[in-house]
């Protein structure tokens, strides 16, 4: 038997409530849930063939963008890899070819479509059929916010109690179903950011004065986005992204050292989405472990949200997401 090409797509997902800590790093367990819209637009495109005949000595290869892929990016990947062939009893290195439908230096890349993508294929490739729910607890070895891109639309990442992070799984919110609305990305700046997220949460962990609150009101933030999911609220689901933004950078602005994610044009564009806001456009922002500001509206608002953003000095370009479907098999050979 010769090796088995299985090609995955996944869409990246932004969070709504923000996943920002963990409760155990070895299995990547977070220290609190967090809740997300899964993009069409913006994801990844993964194969995975494992070398069945090439016996278990050489390296896995990692082609990232068309070019061998950065060693730590490679490493990080063979980790992930390492895991499925545990699982699946297989010991052959594997070629992965990996793209991302972002702008290339935009800084936007995610690891939540990435991981997700990868889990999806590797699993496949290796034999292996998992649930959605298993591919979810997978996909969250690699990356805590790719359990969530597993699915697609609106998706919950508990939390879990188990010490072997089983119940540390996303399932899909179908209260969300079919609501039309869109998140506009105004990217701020070009390339990588400063420091991962990994890092980031770790030091803010173990250095901010504000991490202990931030995880003692996650719980709330999580119910009221839920109450607002189920009310088609918009205006009650944008304030909770919003606060949850807001107060999980500052839980990262205390640490020590600081980390501050926002450039001018982070905050300009912040300030461009309340001005919208007070001239009675519904539209609430949300930012990540970036300078990027996304712009939560109703798809019949979006073109003009990002009229308004491409407007903000400094903001290089925006991009109007809409809801995706979870991450899939889309070739098989
Ligand atoms: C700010 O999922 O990238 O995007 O689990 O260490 O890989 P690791 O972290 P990652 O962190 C995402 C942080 C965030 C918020 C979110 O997506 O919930």
């Amino acid at each position: 038997m010769t090796d088995r090409a299985v090609t995955a797509v996944a869409g990246t997902n932004i969070a709504l409530c923000k996943y920002w800590g963990k409760r155990d790093a070895a299995l990547n367990l977070p220290a609190t849930g967090s809740l997300s819209l899964t993009l069409a637009e913006l994801g990844t495109r993964t194969t995975v063939a494992f070398d069945l005949e090439g016996g278990a000595g050489a390296e896995d290869r990692v082609v990232f963008e068309g070019a061998p892929a950065a060693p730590a990016f490679a490493a990080r990947v063979s980790a992930f890899l390492d895991r499925v062939r545990a699982r699946a009893g297989l010991r052959a290195r594997a070629r992965v070819t990996t793209d991302n439908s972002v702008p290339t230096g935009a800084g936007l890349a995610s690891s939540a479509s990435g991981f997700a993508a990868l889990a999806v294929a590797a699993s496949r490739a290796a034999g292996l059929a998992l649930s959605p729910a298993e591919l979810s607890a997978l996909a969250r070895l690699g990356s805590g916010s790719a359990a969530r891109s597993i699915f697609g639309g609106f998706a919950e990442m508990a939390r879990g109690n188990a010490p072997d992070g089983a119940d540390a799984i996303a399932r899909p919110l179908a209260a969300g179903d079919g609501w039309d609305v869109r998140l506009v990305v105004a990217v701020t700046a070009r390339g990588e950011k400063p420091m991962g997220s990994t890092a980031a949460m770790e030091l803010t962990a173990r250095t901010s004065p504000f991490y202990a609150a931030w995880v003692a009101g996650a719980d709330a933030d999580l119910g009221a986005a839920r109450a607002a999911l189920a009310a088609r609220d918009l205006a009650a689901l944008g304030a909770v992204a919003e606060r949850s933004a807001l107060r999980m950078h500052a839980t990262a602005f205390a640490a020590e050292p600081a980390i501050i994610y926002w450039n001018p044009a982070t905050l300009a564009a912040i300030e461009a989405v309340r001005a919208l806001r007070a001239g009675g456009t519904p539209v609430y922002f949300t930012i990540d472990a970036g300078p990027h500001v996304k712009a939560l509206c109703a798809a019949a608002d979006a073109n003009a949200v990002a009229g308004a953003l491409a407007a903000v000095p400094g903001v290089l370009r925006t991009i109007v997401a809409a809801p995706g479907p979870g991450a899939r098999v889309v070739e098989e050979t």
